[in-house]
């Protein structure tokens, strides 16, 4: 007697957390799958032609700013006038020799990509450069590779100034 007043009540209970276990799981394979679907679009930097155009005013002397150009992290750092005096009057290593004004269009401004040419790491700002958390490369405030595994110096983009404060990287 039980059994059948509560068959109905069953029954509907059954459908019903079929129906919240259908739409969780199409929740869930939905939220799996998004990375996938949204790498099958291109990147917005990508949409405008492969260039990022960066504002410069908002970086103070002395500070750096990480934006995203091609999917690459891309430092931006401001340096001061003692900074570019260092860099000026050293050479760098003898890994990868080059003078600070080969690296750099205004020396107020390095632009590098901020990958680590040993196994591409993202470098972190330690002290008067940048040192890689994983093996231990150190760069300096142009971008030259002081010591460590890394063979080369930091990749700098093309890019080019703008008329009002601003670059834009991907042009030459
Ligand atoms: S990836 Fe930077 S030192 Fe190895």
């Amino acid at each position: 007697m039980t059994d059948e007043i509560n068959e109905p009540e069953d029954s509907e209970r059954r459908e019903f957390l079929g129906k919240i276990t259908g739409a969780v799981a199409g929740a869930g394979v939905v939220t799996a799958c998004w990375p996938f679907v949204r790498s099958m679009y291109p990147a917005a930097d990508i949409l405008e032609g492969g260039t990022s155009t960066i504002k410069l005013g908002d970086i103070a002397p002395g500070e750096m700013k990480t934006v995203s150009w091609q999917g690459k992290p891309v430092f931006i750092l401001h340096r001061t006038d003692e900074q570019i005096e260092r860099m000026v009057s050293s050479e760098g290593s003898n890994k990868d020799p080059q003078s600070d004004d080969q690296r750099v269009q205004d020396p107020g401004w390095l632009v590098v990509v901020g990958l680590c040419t040993h196994l591409g790491c993202v470098p972190l700002r330690h002290g008067d450069g940048w040192s890689c958390p994983c093996h231990g490369s150190e760069y300096d405030n142009s971008g030259r590779v002081l010591k460590g595994p890394a063979p080369t110096n930091l990749l700098v983009p093309d890019y080019r100034f703008d008329d009002d404060d601003a670059i834009i990287i991907g042009e030459a």
